[in-house]
Order: C-alpha cells, then sequence, then structure tokens
C-alpha cells in the first residue's frame, strides 16, 4: 500500500456538485480520491501501464488505459459515509451522470437487510415510507427478497436526495448500492405512494423477459441491464396491482 502523506502534486475535481470526487496525486501515477472530505479509494497505475481504481476498501473497482477514463469509471465508486452509523453508500457513477433533463429523479438502489426482516419490520418501514413520502411527494416501489431490497424512488430531486441520504444511514440494511439515476419527466408508480411486494420463487407473471430475481443486481450487473430489470419490476408490479383489483 503506498504512503497518502506525501505531497499532494496534483489535484483533479471529477463530476462537479455535492457528491463531486477530488483526486489528488500523491505519488507518481498513485490517486486518492475524497468526498467531501471522505476517503473514497485511489487509483493505481499497474507496471503493464494500466490505471486500476479501488475503493476504500481497496476492492477493485475498475481497469482503464488513461488516467481520465479510470476517475470517470463507472466501475469507480464513490463511498459516502454516514454519520450516525457509519455505514456507506456506493454510488455507480455511470448512474449519477447519466441524467438527463426532465423534473423529477429516478433513482433505484439495493440494498442487503442486516437482519432477517419480520413482516413487523417491514411493516415499519413501509408505514414511515408512505407517510413521507407522500409529503415528499415520493412514489415508488420496495421489494424484498432473500434479504436484499430493491426500492425504486421518484420524486423531486432534493427530497429523493434527501431521502437516499437517511436511507444510507438506517441500519436495518448495509451495502447500499445506487444501480439507475435519472431526471425523467413521467412518473412510473404515479399511482402508488410506496407499493411494497415480496417476488416468489416462481415467475410471478406470463410476461416475456420478466425476472424474478433481483439477487444478481447487487453485484456489478451493467446499467442496462439494470435499467431493464428495473422496468420489468414495474410491470410485474403494475400487473400484480391490476390483477389484485380486478
Ligand atoms: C429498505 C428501506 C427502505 C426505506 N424506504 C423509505 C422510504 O421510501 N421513505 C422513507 O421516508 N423512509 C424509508 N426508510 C426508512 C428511513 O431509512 C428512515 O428510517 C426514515 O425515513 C426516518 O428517518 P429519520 O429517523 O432520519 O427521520 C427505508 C428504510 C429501509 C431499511
Amino acid at each position: 500500500m503506498h504512503a497518502t502523506n506525501e505531497k499532494v502534486a496534483r489535484s483533479q475535481v471529477v463530476d462537479e456538485g455535492p457528491r463531486a470526487v477530488r483526486w489528488s496525486q500523491v505519488e507518481e501515477a498513485f490517486y486518492v480520491g475524497n468526498s467531501r472530505g471522505n476517503f473514497v479509494g485511489y487509483i493505481d497505475r499497474g507496471p503493464d501501464g494500466a490505471f486500476r481504481s479501488f475503493d476504500s476498501m481497496s476492492t477493485l473497482r475498475g481497469e482503464a488505459s488513461t488516467l481520465e477514463e479510470s476517475m470517470a469509471s463507472p466501475r469507480c465508486t464513490v463511498l459516502r459515509h454516514c454519520g450516525r452509523s457509519g455505514s456507506t453508500m456506493t454510488v455507480n457513477n455511470d448512474a449519477a451522470s447519466t441524467s438527463q433533463s426532465g423534473e423529477l429523479k429516478y433513482l433505484v438502489y439495493t440494498s442487503v437487510a442486516t437482519r432477517k426482516m419480520l413482516p413487523e419490520d417491514l411493516e415499519s418501514i413501509l408505514f414511515t415510507s408512505r407517510r413521507r413520502n407522500l409529503d415528499a411527494r415520493i412514489t415508488g416501489l420496495l421489494l424484498y427478497r432473500g434479504n436484499v431490497f430493491i426500492q425504486f424512488l421518484e420524486g423531486p430531486a432534493l427530497e429523493v436526495d434527501s431521502l437516499m441520504d437517511r436511507i444510507s444511514c438506517d441500519d436495518r440494511h448495509s451495502r447500499v448500492r445506487v444501480l439507475v439515476v435519472e431526471r425523467v419527466a413521467e412518473r412510473s408508480f404515479a399511482d402508488w405512494k410506496m407499493g411494497f411486494a415480496i417476488p416468489k420463487d416462481t415467475r410471478p407473471t406470463g410476461i416475456e423477459g420478466l425476472r424474478d430475481s433481483f439477487t444478481d443486481l447487487t453485484s456489478g450487473a451493467y446499467y442496462d441491464v439494470v435499467r431493464q430489470a428495473a422496468e420489468d419490476f414495474s410491470v410485474w408490479f403494475k400487473a400484480g396491482q391490476r390483477a389484485g383489483s380486478s
């Protein structure tokens, strides 16, 4: 491991904004990233000339042929530290930078429950969610299966950001990983304050291409795959709602 206390030779900020990552060169071909004063990872150039990015736990997150690419790499993740519980939230830079024009922020994350969720635990989360999301004009869907959560949130950007700050500090789950962030013009879940479902083992509908599991999304799935999965779940959920109400 390289020492990080040497004189900073150069620094570069990637992704302006509150979650900007500042990369500081501390040695030749060794860069340390921080976001709002928190160490988020480092980039090291190997003997083969490739730049490898690591998160704050020294887990390899990506490889690129140029430094710029490595700093903006989709696999180069930003770990947000939560003051209250010490947990972290991983934001996929690819997702964070994929914003288009539109009024609403659409965000999808996965996380892993820190203990087995009892029905009353889930009820409590939903009770709070429905009450507070209504006030914040946030709609969405929460799915829970096999100790993994996936939640779709959409609403005013500031409200979604503020909610994500609270959610990432919640010690009922950890490994919060933001998979999709987009600006959208319309809501996908406009009819529900916060839908909730526990997908079963079998496919819930006959819709072609519908996936019945999301555990793989927690481990580095590609953006397009995740985006498609989000769509599938939203279709599945709406289909279930319609079937239930007819
Ligand atoms: C998986 C999961 C999803 C959650 N979703 C929401 C949500 O959509 N809206 C919400 O207000 N709180 C949600 N919460 C609860 C928040 O993390 C937090 O406990 C709650 O908003 C109260 O925050 P506060 O105590 O800081 O006021 C969720 C918690 C978990 C574990």
